[in-house]
């Protein structure tokens, strides 16, 4: 093991659009686990878009929380100075306790840094059978998101019609084939012509439309002219009101994230159309909050068992966007929030 390792901490606080500058790498000493600790290589970095809610103080007031509460999304608050927050994977090296040791494959808020420390309760030890890339997406944050949605708060049933946006990106991609699977139309909104294209060709969505298209609007109509049953948001704001449009009477939307509002507080959308359409429709808003279903092992069970079968099978694609070393993570970031991945965004370092 090498006497230090890289980190990466926050300088400032963005404002605005998020730059790469507002990171600045540091290096550590590598130091020994403590009782009841582990030490850990990091060895592939989750790049979540929740992670630029790290870096905006307003979130901080959830963090507040009623004890009784599941964790939210990111329940780490940051400071300026402090390691980036975030999920990943990697190799214990050391360890003082007896269920892990060296080798295993453990997963956990290692942050941005090659190296980790880590209670041994925070961390999972994950099955060495799938490839670190299926256990850090398909396996892990986001196909259990997409299962939680899907199967314990939409309910979906076959025959549904059902909207999803972000459609190409991690979350919507696996979700999107998860609906198709029980027998679902499903109709994909993504940012741009190749992306729509690929969900139709690759991942055989019914329908895509482009939401950035200046047609956006009549396109979706067009794309379900009988209405949808649910629409599955990822992203908020203006595709947030379309799609509430689009429901049919008692539709549901499942609130996931609101990716257009996470670089900034800008409203740019009509808000009141958006209540008319639940009011007038008397839609079901249904909050999903992943770290809720992994407090329930019989569910994250069922959720592996099915997903496992499906990418055996090849009923499953799990597409991944992967980018080199542990210099280019808050590259990879900002390249999310910009739309620049088709599946799950990770870095290997
Ligand atoms: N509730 C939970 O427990 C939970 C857990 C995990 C993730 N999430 C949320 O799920 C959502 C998807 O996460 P993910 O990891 O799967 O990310 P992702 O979809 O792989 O990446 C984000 C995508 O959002 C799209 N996007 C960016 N800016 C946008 C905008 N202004 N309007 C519309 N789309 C925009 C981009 O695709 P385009 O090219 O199509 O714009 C980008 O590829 C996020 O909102 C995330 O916070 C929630």
């Amino acid at each position: 093991m090498e006497k230090t390792y890289k980190q990466w901490r926050v300088s400032r606080m963005p404002e605005g659009d998020l730059t790469p500058d507002i990171f600045q790498l540091s290096e550590a000493e590598t130091c020994a686990p403590g009782e009841g600790q582990v030490s850990v290589r990091v060895k592939l970095m989750s790049i979540d878009p929740g992670l630029r809610l790290f870096l905006t103080p307003r979130n901080a007031a959830p963090l507040h929380r009623d004890p009784e509460d599941a964790p939210m999304v990111n329940p780490d608050e940051i400071h300026i100075g402090d390691v980036m927050g975030g999920f990943g994977i990697g190799e214990v090296i050391e360890s003082r306790v007896d269920h892990l040791k060296p080798g295993d494959i453990v997963d956990g808020r290692f942050g941005w840094q090659e190296f980790s420390i880590q209670d041994a309760g925070k961390v999972a030890k994950r099955n060495p059978d799938f490839t670190l890339h299926e256990l850090l997406g398909v396996l892990g944050v986001t196909g259990m998101t997409a299962y939680h949605a899907i199967f314990t708060r939409a309910e979906l049933k076959p025959g549904e019609t059902v909207i999803i946006s972000a459609a190409a990106g991690a979350v919507g991609s696996i979700a999107g084939q998860m609906a198709r699977n029980l027998g679902c139309r499903v109709i994909g909104i993504a940012g741009g012509p190749e992306k729509v294209h690929w969900l139709k060709s690759e991942l055989k969505f019914d329908n895509a439309v482009d939401y950035k298209a200046a047609s956006f609007e009549e396109d979706l109509r067009a794309a379900c002219p009988d209405g949808a049953d649910l629409y599955f948001d990822n992203v908020g704001g203006k595709v947030l009101v379309a799609a509430s449009g689009n429901l049919r009477p008692r539709g549901r939307i499942l609130d996931v994230g609101h990716i257009s509002s996470y670089n900034s507080d800008r409203i740019d959308f009509d808000l009141s159309r958006f209540w008319v359409n639940v009011i007038a429709r008397e839609l079901r808003i249904l909050g999903v909050n992943l770290w809720r279903h992994m407090e329930l092992p019989a569910i994250v069970s069922d959720a592996e068992d099915l997903i496992s079968d499906w990418l055996r099978k090849g009923a499953l694609l799990a597409p991944i966007e992967i980018r080199q070393g542990f210099k280019n993570i808050p590259d990879a970031l900002v390249e999310i929030l910009a739309g620049k991945n088709k599946g799950k965004m990770m870095v290997e370092i």
